[in-house]
Formats: structure tokens, sequence, C-alpha cells
């Protein structure tokens, strides 16, 4: 059995922020994960074994789509969950009109940055101090992945 991709509810926020808070340098807070539950698309993966093992967040704007975030469960990154997951809803999101996606993430994050480049993503711009975190600003790479057919 495979893992399951599904639209995300409420009942399951505190697992979401449970992996948000030991997935990134400055974590969303709750209320942000409550508030872009309700503005965006937002998915889970859920593991064969019945565990969440990751979310992502999507805005939308017509036919372009931003990746706002997206964090695998620590104990389960690794095991190809990451890119299933991106790619899952990916599909999901092209079958419902998107052809161009959007996403920031830190220069120094090779993991996302490779899986990203794994799906087709490419490096668009950087831009500066774009992240604000423990160590200090940091910049960005702006990366875009077009999936229409124009
Ligand atoms: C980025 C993240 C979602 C990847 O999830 P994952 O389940 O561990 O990734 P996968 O196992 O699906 O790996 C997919 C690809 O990502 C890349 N990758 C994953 N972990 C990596 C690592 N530690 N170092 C380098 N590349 C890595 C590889 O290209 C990998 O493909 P390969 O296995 O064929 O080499 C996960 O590391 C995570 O949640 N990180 C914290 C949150 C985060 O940084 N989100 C992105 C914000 S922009």
């Amino acid at each position: 059995m495979s893992a399951l991709l599904r639209r995300m509810t409420a009942a399951d926020l505190p697992e979401v922020f449970r992996i948000e808070q030991t997935s990134h340098p400055s974590p969303w807070p709750m209320k942000g994960l409550q508030e872009s539950l309700q503005q965006h698309h937002a998915y889970v993966l859920v593991t064969a074994a019945g565990e969440l093992g990751g979310f992502a967040f999507v805005q939308r704007i017509l036919d372009e789509a931003h990746l706002l975030d997206i964090a695998i469960d620590p104990s389960l990154r690794g095991q190809g969950l990451g890119r299933e997951l991106l790619r899952r809803l990916m599909d999901e999101e092209l079958a419902d009109g998107i052809s161009i996606w959007f996403l920031e993430v830190r220069v120094s994050n090779q993991a996302a940055i490779s899986l990203y480049q794994s799906l087709g993503y490419n490096e668009l711009s950087i831009r500066r101090n774009y992240y604000d975190g423990p160590d200090g600003k940091e910049d960005a790479l702006l990366m875009a992945c077009s999936t229409g057919l124009g």
C-alpha cells in the first residue's frame, strides 16, 4: 500500500504544527498555519503505516501556483516521501488548471533545492535577505517550474 495524498483538515493541524516546528529555522506559528489552511490549498501525505508524513501549502493566483511551505517529518526523511508529496500535489493542481509553479528556498537548503531540481524546477533569481532566522538574514533562490502545454 502506498502513501495517500489528501486535503488537510483542521484536525491535522497539531501534527502539522509539530512537523513545522522541527523543520524550519523560523517556523510558522499555529495562527499562521490556521490562516493558510483557510486561505490556500493545503495537503497532507499519510504514509502506508497511517502516520502524517508531511504537508504542503499552495497559494494559487489564476493559473499560477506558489509553493508556500513543504515539510516531511524528520524521522521519515530520505525515503522518497518529499518527492512523492510534491509530485502528487503538482499533478492534482495541474489537473485543476495550474501551468506554472514558483517557490522560494533558502540558498543553504541543499536537500530542498535538489528535490526541486529533480522535479524540473529551475533557478530564476535570488531574493536578497528574504529570510529572517536565528543566525540573521539569508538569501532565497526563486525557482520556477512550467507544467503547462503552452
Ligand atoms: C526538503 C524535504 C521536504 C525533502 O523531503 P524527503 O522526504 O527527505 O526527500 P526525498 O526522500 O523525497 O528525496 C527527494 C530528493 O531530495 C533531495 N534530498 C533529500 N534529502 C537530501 C539531503 N539530505 N541532501 C541532499 N539532497 C537531498 C535528493 O535530490 C532526493 O533525491 P534522491 O533520493 O533521488 O537523491 C525535507 O528534507 C524537509 O522536510 N526539510 C525541512 C523543511 C524544508 O526545508 N522544506 C523546504 C522549504 S523551501
